[in-house]
């Protein structure tokens, strides 16, 4: 089933989600949920409060459906080592059309949960761990525009102003 993706200022995306305590079925219908909507909208990641539930669990899929390998979900993740920098541009599926270079850690180790509960971690670099840094900012209630310069994040706020205004976001 694809879900509706909500936008910025929506105030779920601002709220730090809840740990998932119970791994079951639901749970499992939820993740494919994601996965369906992240693929509809030709996102490479999707977290929990994109689809206002307010739940620490996150899909990646680097290949957009294209190699069932790449397919990642995390649930309670952390990132628990990080290592030098890049700065690239991203994108979110709450910011529709909204592309700006982000700093973030060129390197990462996460350790997180799988569908059925179990531990594991692993490593990340260049898109990959953007992609971790950038989801589990989202179960934390961090955007990517508070990630930027104040200049930017206010250019980017004007914009989007503007487009509610004129009614196209
Ligand atoms: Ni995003």
């Amino acid at each position: 089933m694809i879900l509706k993706v909500v936008k910025y200022p929506e105030p779920v995306l601002s709220q730090p989600g809840e740990p998932v305590t119970e791994f079951n079925d639901e749970l499992r219908e939820f993740v494919a949920d994601m996965f369906e909507t992240m693929y509809a909208a030709k996102g490479i990641g999707l977290a929990a409060p994109q689809v206002a539930v307010s739940k620490r669990i996150t899909v990646i899929d680097l290949s957009n459906g294209k190699d069932p390998e790449q397919k990642l979900v995390l649930i309670n993740p952390e990132v628990i080592a990080r290592e030098g920098r890049q700065y690239e541009e991203e994108g979110c599926l709450s910011f529709p059309d909204i592309h700006e270079k982000v700093q973030r850690a060129e390197k990462v180790t996460i350790r997180a949960q799988d569908e059925f509960g179990e531990w594991f971690e692993m490593d990340g670099e260049e898109l990959l761990s953007r992609a971790f840094q950038h989801e589990i900012d989202h179960l934390d209630g961090m955007l990517f525009i508070f990630r930027m310069s104040a200049l930017k994040r206010d250019m980017i706020l004007r914009r989007i102003r503007k487009a509610q205004r004129e009614g196209t976001w």
